[in-house]
C-alpha cells in the first residue's frame, strides 16, 4: 500500500485552515468550532497545524494543545478516509461483535496497538449502540451501517470500500 506523503498533505492544509481561520475572523474564543471545522477537512489534527493556528490567532500552542486534548471527538494522530466503528453495545457484544472486530482487523492486517492501515484508507473503532440492535452484530462505515455481519459479510464490504465501489 502506497505511503502518504505528510509534507504534501500539510502544505496543502495550511491553505484550508488559513480559509476556516478566515471564516471565524481569527476569533481565539471560536476555538472549538475551527478545530471542528480543521478535523472535520482533515480527519485529524495535526500537530503543526496546532503550532499554526496557535500562531495565527495570538495564544499559546500549550492552550490549541489542551483544547485539542481535552475533547474526545479530536483526534491527534491521522486517521482513516472509512472510520469504521465496530458495535460493541450489548446486544452485538452478545451476538459476536469481538469475533466481528477480530475479522476486520484481520483483513486490514492491523497489527496490536495499530488501529489506522498505512495508507490512511481505513480506521477501525468500537462503539457503544448504534440503535440498529435487531441487526446485531452491526457496523458502521463513516455513515453507512451494516447488520447481521459475519466474517464472510465483513470481507465483502470491506473489498467494496477498498475498490472504491461503495
Ligand atoms: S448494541 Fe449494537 S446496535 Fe445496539
Amino acid at each position: 500500500m502506497p505511503e502518504v506523503d505528510q509534507e504534501v498533505v500539510l502544505s496543502r492544509s495550511f491553505e484550508k485552515v488559513n480559509a476556516i481561520l478566515q471564516k471565524h475572523q481569527h476569533n481565539p474564543s471560536n476555538l472549538v468550532g475551527i478545530l471542528q471545522e480543521v478535523q472535520e477537512e482533515y480527519r485529524y489534527l495535526p500537530e503543526e497545524i496546532l503550532t499554526y493556528i496557535a500562531t495565527a490567532l495570538g495564544v499559546s500552542p500549550a492552550y490549541v494543545y489542551g483544547v485539542a486534548t481535552f475533547y474526545a471527538q479530536f483526534s491527534l494522530k491521522p486517521k482513516g478516509k472509512y472510520i469504521i466503528r465496530v458495535c460493541d453495545g450489548t446486544a452485538c457484544h452478545v451476538k459476536g461483535s469481538m469475533g466481528v472486530l477480530k475479522a476486520v482487523r484481520e483483513y486490514l492486517g492491523l497489527k496490536e496497538g495499530e488501529d489506522t492501515t498505512p495508507d490512511l484508507l481505513f480506521t477501525v473503532e468500537t462503539v457503544a449502540c448504534i440503535g440498529a440492535c435487531a441487526l446485531a452484530p452491526a457496523m458502521m462505515v463513516n455513515e453507512e451501517v451494516y447488520g447481521l455481519l459475519d466474517e464472510e459479510k465483513v470481507k465483502t464490504i470491506l473489498e467494496r470500500y477498498e475498490e472504491g465501489r461503495e
